[in-house]
């Protein structure tokens, strides 16, 4: 079993947004297809916006979207945020979502970042584990605002 991690491409934006549908047990708000392709020229467009895909043998089984964020702090080191990390049921405990964060992490490096950071919903205790397991540690209060 073979897998890569590359940037997302826009003959995958589909099966990312199935991905994307994964994340929940509820049923995602979808998009229409005008705001996909609007979202999706504006995401490729961003500086510093990595989506990326995992492939399992060539096919997409996961997602994870990173953004490196210039700063003033840290003698001027950018930081490194991570949303939407999703693997395909079918393909959950075989390395996706490591070898996902293994290329964020390492994206981060390149770019100088001081820290890689994410916010986990408290009820994704799985997915605690899986931060865990790689290295991430609770070391802050996370806040939101929904709107
Ligand atoms: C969390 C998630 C991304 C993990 O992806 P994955 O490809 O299954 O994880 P990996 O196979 O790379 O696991 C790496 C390690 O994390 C830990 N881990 C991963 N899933 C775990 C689980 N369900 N229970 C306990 N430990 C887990 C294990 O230590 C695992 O190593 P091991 O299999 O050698 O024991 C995936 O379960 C998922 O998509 N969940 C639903 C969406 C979600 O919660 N996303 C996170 C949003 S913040």
């Amino acid at each position: 079993m073979a897998v890569e991690v590359r940037e997302v491409e826009e003959a995958d934006v589909e099966v990312v947004l199935m991905l994307l549908g994964q994340l929940s047990d509820s049923p995602a708000e979808a998009c229409s297809p005008v705001d996909v392709r609007r979202t999706w020229q504006k995401i490729r467009r961003q500086h510093g916006r990595t989506l990326l895909v995992a492939t399992v043998d060539g096919t997409p089984a996961g997602t994870a979207d990173v953004t490196i964020v210039p700063n003033f702090t840290h003698g001027c080191r950018p930081w490194a945020i991570v949303e939407n990390v999703v693997v395909d049921r079918r393909q959950r405990r075989r390395g996706v979502g490591r070898a996902l964060l293994a290329d964020i992490i390492r994206r981060a490096h390149d770019n100088g970042c001081y820290k890689v950071q994410l916010l986990s919903n408290r009820r994704r205790t799985e997915a605690h584990v899986f931060y865990r397991s790689l290295g991430f540690e609770t070391t802050a209060e996370g806040f939101r605002l929904y709107l």
